[in-house]
């Protein structure tokens, strides 16, 4: 297993206190800008079909559109019923001024 870093856009491409759909390497990704640092979760709720970049973001967490289970974007843990099972969540760089996000690849 190894790590590739995919380029997901330039810097600036997310707001503080917002959510985009990205995609890197082939996975949807709901990326985030909270205090100045950037977070990528699996874009889809663990509970069910719903993209997790439709939600809502408050105080550093994601929640979902479809129930409101909410879940924290740093960790992907999941905070709030329905949700009880954590959202993957992926490391996140800027390099040059475009945010990268780390994918776990098959070598
Ligand atoms: S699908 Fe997300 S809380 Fe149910």
């Amino acid at each position: 297993m190894m790590v590739t870093w995919f380029d997901v856009g330039p810097e600036g491409l997310v707001a503080e206190g917002e959510v985009v759909p990205v995609s890197a390497g082939g996975k949807p990704i709901a990326l985030f800008l909270h205090e100045g640092a950037h977070y990528a979760v699996y874009d889809l709720c663990t509970h069910g079909e719903a993209q997790l970049s439709d939600g809502w973001v408050e105080d550093g967490c994601i929640e979902c559109p479809l129930h409101q289970g909410k879940f924290c974007i740093k960790t992907g843990e999941a905070l709030t019923t329905p949700v009880t099972e954590p959202v993957a969540t992926f490391e996140t760089r800027v390099s040059d001024g475009r945010i990268e996000v780390a994918i776990a690849t098959a070598e």
